[in-house]
């Protein structure tokens, strides 16, 4: 419940950020969200009546099989994609009232992405890949540079900084993915498939990073998966199915132990 400011002791005052949001308050929130995409004269029901909350600072996978509608809903929650019906408060602002440019600019402040294909420029070395987004901020060289290390450092890769993605495994080149995601201290991460194309034990490697890196900055992390193992990482996981919710379960949200992931890692 929001209190009105005249209300509110200091308790109440404490529990607010910079930007007077709440810290309790959830910071996505959709309502009856559908998406129907015409395909000839047939009608796809991607999103058929979707509503859920995360709060700041938590977790999330989303989990379904192929085809259940997980990217259709994590690009709405983007911005990248119209709703054909329903509403998205992303940070207290409505996704679906805003123009492109709008978008693009909220994206821009608001929002990390990390890609199951890792989408790393591939004539550039790790810290010219990490310090890319910070140009678009405007920011110089040397600054740019030193806050690139400082997150290729926080993924485990100080001594990869300088290798170009083909210089790299594939776990390697997510850890930068990562990097360049969290570099403009976003305050949600978005994640399709992050560890889609990584082997098991890596994809926990990956997956105990992203999910240590978030918890350390209070951030929120959206994360999708068809891998129920994976999924079960996260604090909070809606399953998805046919475009529906089928469940939001709470989890305790325990990292995994690293040799317990290396024994039930695999398929
Ligand atoms: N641009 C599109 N045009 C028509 N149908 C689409 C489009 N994008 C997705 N779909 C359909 O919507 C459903 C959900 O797709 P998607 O969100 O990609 O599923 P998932 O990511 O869970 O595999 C599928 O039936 C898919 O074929
Ligand atoms: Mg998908």
């Amino acid at each position: 419940m929001q209190l009105p400011l005249t209300q509110m002791n200091d308790t109440h005052r404490k529990e607010m950020d910079v930007d007077g949001n709440r810290w309790d308050e959830p910071v996505i929130q959709v309502k009856d969200l559908y998406k129907i995409y015409r395909v000839g004269e047939e009608r796809v029901r991607a999103l058929n009546g979707v509503s859920f909350s995360i709060r700041r600072g938590c977790f999330c996978s989303i989990v379904g099989a192929s085809g259940s509608g997980k990217s259709t809903l994590l690009n709405m929650l983007a911005g990248l994609e119209k709703p054909t019906r329903g509403e998205i408060l992303i940070a207290g602002e409505h996704m679906e009232r805003k123009t492109e440019n709008q978008l693009v600019a909220f994206r821009r402040e608001h929002i990390g992405f990390i890609f199951q294909s890792f989408n790393l420029m591939g004539t550039m070395n790790a810290i010219e890949n990490v310090a890319l987004p910070l140009t678009f901020q405007g920011m110089d060289k040397k600054s740019r540079n030193k806050k690139a290390e400082e997150m290729l450092d926080l993924v485990g890769l100080t001594k990869h900084k300088r290798h170009r993605p083909n210089q790299m495994s594939g776990g390697q080149q997510q850890r930068v993915g990562v990097a360049r995601a969290l570099v403009v201290e976003p305050e949600i991460i978005f994640a399709d498939e992050p560890t889609g194309n990584l082997d098991s034990n890596t994809s926990v490697e990956v997956m105990n990073l992203m999910k240590r890196v978030v918890r350390e900055k209070n951030q929120t992390l959206v994360m999708v998966t068809h891998d129920n193992y994976l999924a079960g990482f996260a604090d909070i996981v809606i399953r998805i199915r046919d475009g529906k919710i089928l469940e939001i379960e709470e989890r305790s949200g325990q990292d995994m132990p690293e040799e317990i992931a290396v024994q039930t890692g695999e398929d």
